[in-house]
């Protein structure tokens, strides 16, 4: 089973998409990283996200390691991701590595293109969203957990910057796929969009016989 969930940023994705994962015992990728990974070795090496050659360079040399590392947060590593994310060159050096990723064992898979460019034959396509502002509070919550000092209204302002340069940039914008199922988490928690969304797979599932035969109930993975 292939479960592609797309959105913008703080939206809840990958919380959503690491609970599926353990649920449905599938592999995990957050797609995300590899965009960052990729930003962060241009910036290492002293060269310019934006720049198509050397971003793509960048992305064909990337190893396994460099999604572990521990600088691939914060305002930099965001803005160098955006930047590359809107290189085709880089999108198509790192398409590969996604469907391999699932290829023997499905995977739950978190992003932006994952239901529309990825795989738009995917089991599942979630597209999980939320206000600006209830994204901006998250995103700005996360990082006074970390003890990074932040103003709030620059958090958001950022993220709506982010979003807006996904959803504009012509290389696989951020869109929900025709047949997503959108997930609006502005005002759930975790628990009840996990719950929503496992309600909303099974029904998907049943309207497919054949292509995966058992969903447990949300308490199942709850324990
Ligand atoms: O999900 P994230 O914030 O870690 O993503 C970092 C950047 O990479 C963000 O600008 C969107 C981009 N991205 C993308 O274009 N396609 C993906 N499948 C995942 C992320």
């Amino acid at each position: 089973m292939i479960i592609a969930i797309d959105g913008p940023a703080a939206a809840g994705k990958g919380t959503l998409a690491r609970r599926l994962a353990a649920h449905f015992n599938l592999p995990f990728l957050d797609t995300g990283l590899l965009y960052r990974a990729t930003g962060r070795r241009v910036l290492d090496e002293g060269g310019n996200p934006a720049d198509p050659a050397t971003a793509e360079a960048a992305a064909r040399a990337l190893a396994a390691l460099d999604t572990q590392r521990h600088d691939l947060r914060g305002p930099e590593a965001d803005l160098a991701a955006s930047q590359v994310a809107s290189i085709p060159g880089v999108r198509a050096a790192l398409l590969d590595f996604q469907r391999g990723f699932a290829r023997s064992h499905g995977a739950v898979l978190d992003g932006r293109d994952i239901g529309t460019v990825i795989f738009p034959d995917a089991d599942v396509k979630l597209y999980v969203t939320a206000s600006p502002e209830a994204r901006g509070l998250r995103r700005w919550r996360e990082l006074r957990a970390r003890a990074v000092v932040a103003d709030l209204d620059v958090v958001t302002a950022e993220i709506r910057t982010r979003d807006a340069a996904d959803e504009a940039r012509s290389a696989a914008p951020l869109i929900a796929a025709a047949d997503a199922i959108t997930i609006d988490t502005t005002e759930l928690d975790a628990d009840a969009v996990f719950a929503l969304a496992l309600q909303q797979i099974g029904e998907k599932i049943a309207e497919k016989p054949g292509r995966v035969t058992h969903v447990a109930t949300p308490s199942a993975g709850l324990t």
